[in-house]
């Protein structure tokens, strides 16, 4: 199952699962809403049969630019409550709704999207804090459904070239942000893709409460 609030961006997920062979459904939600969430966990189950992974990537939209995201002093309360409601109150919703299905089926694996930036102090408070507090929210998650056979683990990844991240930023910001990594380039999505599927697979078995950080080494220099 994909979901997404752009309902057609969960359908074209979807469909390119398909298109490689496997099979998936996009459907819409909003993680916003409590009663959107439950009820996507139920049509899950309804047509799946059961809860295994979840991979939680939401982020809101909330942007740095005057009226959006800033630091505590300046952002306005309504943008850094936008940002809580989406980044962390959303993950905790699709947690808190598919962990007793997952505890019914024997267990099974979340992964959660941070940051690299949950471990830094940049201008963004509101989605720094966010996803300080998702890498808390999954440790909760590890800790208190761990001998259910649930692990929890959280992936923070640095800069990630999103079609977004590329359109944005623009090709001279690239390559300084390059240029202070000790990689050869920055991240593609399928980098931080490849890492939520390990976590999930069974060969992180005994991966538990983890935020692994997926950054190009740009933590260490
Ligand atoms: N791109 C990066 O450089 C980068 C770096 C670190 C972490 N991340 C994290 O990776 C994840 C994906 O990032 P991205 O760059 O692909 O961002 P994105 O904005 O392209 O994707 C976020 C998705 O969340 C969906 N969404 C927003 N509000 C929603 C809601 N209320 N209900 C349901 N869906 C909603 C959007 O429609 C969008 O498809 C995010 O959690 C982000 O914080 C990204």
């Amino acid at each position: 199952m994909v979901a997404d609030l752009d309902a057609s961006l969960a359908e074209a997920v979807a469909a390119s699962v398909a298109a490689a062979g496997g099979s998936a459904i996009g459907l819409p939600v909003d993680v916003q809403d409590d009663a959107s969430v439950s009820s996507l966990i139920a049509e899950t189950v309804a047509r799946m049969g059961r809860i295994d992974l979840l991979s939680n990537n939401v982020a809101s939209p909330v942007r740095n630019e005057p009226g959006g995201d800033g630091d505590i002093v300046e952002i306005p309360l309504d943008a850094w409550e936008d940002a809580m409601r989406i980044n962390l109150r959303g993950m905790l919703l699709a947690c808190r709704h598919a962990i007793p299905h997952m505890v019914a089926a024997g267990g099974g694996a979340i992964v959660n999207m941070s940051s690299a930036n949950s471990f830094t102090g940049e201008r963004r408070s509101a989605y720094n804090v966010s996803k300080t507090a998702v890498n808390g929210l999954t440790r909760h998650i590890a800790a208190r459904w761990g001998k259910d056979g649930i692990r929890a683990n959280a992936v923070a990844p640095g800069l990630t070239l999103t079609d977004m991240a590329r359109a944005t930023l623009g090709p001279e910001r690239i390559a300084q942000m390059l240029a202070g990594l000790p990689a050869t380039r920055l991240a593609e999505p399928e980098d931080i893709a490849a890492v939520v599927a390990f976590l999930l697979s069974d060969d992180a078995a005994y991966v538990q409460g983890q935020v692994l950080v997926v950054d190009g080494g740009g933590a260490i220099t």
